[in-house]
């Protein structure tokens, strides 16, 4: 990661806390049994807490950090499309609303548990890949340009 000085660093630690989410359910879901109505619960209401602080932490970046990086960039007419597009998908609210289907399938039969599982599984790889490299960007690209843009000239 990136050094500096810890006032000025804003992803580290919420980027350790999100970090720490990822592994959890990583660990979780190749032992839970979605026959299991209880044991499938379980797991969905653990990913719907966390999915909801990954929005959260979502909302507060764009909220505190990207409105004003861009700003900043749109006036010094620099282009950077990272900074622009980093949060413009709506991964999190489609894993949010596929968590919700997943508890109508409490009332379907254990195999169509088992199948929600497994796209739940993939959908969860598929989100962990881009979510750890976004991070990484956000802490090796962002973080220098606000160490850049911000500290001495604002
Ligand atoms: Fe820090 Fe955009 O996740």
């Amino acid at each position: 990661a990136t050094i500096c000085p810890e006032e000025i660093d804003v992803f580290s630690i919420p980027h350790s806390r999100m970090k720490e989410l990822v592994y959890k359910y990583l660990e979780m879901l190749p032992s839970t049994n979605f026959s299991d109505v209880v044991n499938m619960t379980t797991l969905l209401e653990n990913l719907l807490i966390t999915f909801r602080e990954f929005k959260a932490h979502e909302q507060i970046e764009n909220k505190y950090i990207m409105t004003k990086l861009k700003a900043k960039l749109r006036k010094l007419s620099i282009q950077n499309t990272a900074v622009c597009n980093c949060h413009s998908d709506n991964r999190l609210s489609e894993i949010l609303s596929l968590l919700r289907d997943g508890y109508r399938t409490a009332e379907e039969t254990a195999g169509d548990r088992v199948n929600f599982g497994l796209q739940l599984q993939r959908t969860l790889e598929d989100f962990t890949e881009k979510f750890l490299p976004h991070m990484e960007e956000e802490e090796e690209v962002f973080q220098p340009l606000l160490i850049k843009y911000f500290t001495l000239m604002s």
